[in-house]
């Protein structure tokens, strides 16, 4: 009997230190704030967003007959409220004891949930008198710290590419792990699409982009070629370990045949590059994220845009 309360009294112990332990190191759950939170210093950016789809779709896509014929099928009245509809479409914010959906989806969708990060990405910090700095008087190490905590809180820097286009697949490629097989069948035999030509380069440089870097912060710039050489590859590198992940998931034959076709595309890419980076024949013979990673991190800085531009989409087809 002593024995038996000991072990109890230890085991809580055991649990009491694991939940502690854990708690140090997870972060709390990151929340929406949506897109007018970053209005006060993004404003060029919140300007281009504003014009996109992503935020125009908030107004129309609930209204089409093709989404009331698969909330129909789905037995489902609200695509607002519906937890499926909402995790690729809208910007959902807690309001009161709920999430509403304040927008299409925005900067958060693409650049992560910002309860956590936000504080912390643009905080140069301080001098010896404790007064904040300037982003020119940033410390390197304190930059290299700052990224890394505000990635750790759920940021996806621009310069991530691998993260950035991977995550546009959750959505486009419909690849997000939280749809259950069944439900994703039944969107798709209620006729949802699913667009084959997703590609990162074509939908990312048409109305999506913005790009207002230093030293002209004035200007939306266009990537060079050599940019857009690389983008497209981490593009396909995403876009291989993603289709693969999820092509057997469900039978649904447009389904099936949209993410073969992704799979098919990225290696034509890697191929055109596998010749002068080994990296990418690694990754079309095993495509998993970390041989993508290490793709995406070899290719850094390096102008593929030789053996890549004959693949490069037209820029009057981007979207
Ligand atoms: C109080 C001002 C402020 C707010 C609010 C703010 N940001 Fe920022 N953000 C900055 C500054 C300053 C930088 C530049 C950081 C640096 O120099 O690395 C930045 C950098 C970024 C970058 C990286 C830019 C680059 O060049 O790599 C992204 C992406 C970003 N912010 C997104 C957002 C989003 C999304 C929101 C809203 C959820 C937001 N920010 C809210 C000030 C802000
Ligand atoms: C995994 C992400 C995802 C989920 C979940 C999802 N959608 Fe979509 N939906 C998309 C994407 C991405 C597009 C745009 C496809 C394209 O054109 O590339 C889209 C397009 C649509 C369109 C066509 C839009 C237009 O403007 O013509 C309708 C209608 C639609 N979805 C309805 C729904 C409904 C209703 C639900 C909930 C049952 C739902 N979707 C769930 C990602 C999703
Ligand atoms: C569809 C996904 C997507 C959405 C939505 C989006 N971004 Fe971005 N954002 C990106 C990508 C991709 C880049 C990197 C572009 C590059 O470097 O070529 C980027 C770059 C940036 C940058 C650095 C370049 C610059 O213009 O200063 C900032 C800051 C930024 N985004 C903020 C925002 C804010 C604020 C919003 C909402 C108003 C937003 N983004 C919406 C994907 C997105
Ligand atoms: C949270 C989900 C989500 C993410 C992440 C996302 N998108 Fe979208 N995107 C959508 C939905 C949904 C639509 C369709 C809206 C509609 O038609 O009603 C769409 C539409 C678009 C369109 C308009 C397409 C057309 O035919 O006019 C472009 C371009 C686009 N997205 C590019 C991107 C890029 C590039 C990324 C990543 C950098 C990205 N999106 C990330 C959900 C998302």
């Amino acid at each position: 009997m002593k024995f038996v309360v000991l072990r109890w009294t230890l085991g809580l112990c055991l649990i009491g230190l694991l939940t502690l332990v854990a708690n140090n190191d997870v972060l709390a759950e990151p929340e929406y704030q949506g897109p007018e939170s970053c209005q006060k210093c993004h404003k060029v950016d919140l300007e281009v967003w504003e014009k996109t789809k992503h935020a125009t779709s908030m107004k129309t896509v609930h209204k089409t007959k093709e989404a009331k014929a698969i909330m129909e099928a789905l037995g489902e009245k609200r695509m607002k409220r519906n937890d499926t509809c909402t995790m690729c479409h809208y910007t959902m914010v807690k309001s009161g004891s709920r999430l509403k959906a304040v927008a299409g989806p925005s900067c958060e969708s693409c650049h992560g949930a910002s309860s956590e990060w936000k504080p912390i990405h643009n905080d140069y910090g301080k001098d010896a008198a404790g007064n904040a700095l300037k982003r020119e008087a940033e410390d390197p190490a304190h930059k290299a710290e700052r990224i890394e905590a505000s990635t750790k809180a759920g940021m996806v820097w621009p310069q991530q590419t691998f993260d950035v286009a991977s995550n546009c697949l959750i959505c486009h490629g419909l690849t997000n792990e939280s749809i259950p097989a069944d439900l994703l069948s039944k969107m798709m035999e209620a006729d949802h699409p699913i667009n084959p030509e997703f590609e990162l380069v074509r939908y990312s440089m048409g109305s999506v982009r913005h790009r207002f870097y230093p030293p002209d912060i004035t200007k939306n710039a266009e990537m060079t070629p050599a940019q857009l050489a690389r983008f497209f590859i981490a593009g396909h590198a995403a876009s291989i370990v993603a289709a693969t992940k999820v092509v057997s998931k469900i039978a649904h034959p447009k389904y099936v045949a949209a993410q073969k076709a992704r799979i098919n595309a990225a290696k034509a890419a890697l191929e055109a590059i596998q010749g002068s980076v080994p990296e990418a024949a690694a990754l079309l013979q095993d495509p998993s994220e970390a041989k993508a990673r290490a793709l995406v991190a070899a290719i850094e800085g390096k102008d593929l845009s030789g053996s890549v531009g004959g693949l490069l989409p037209a820029k009057d087809s981007y979207k």
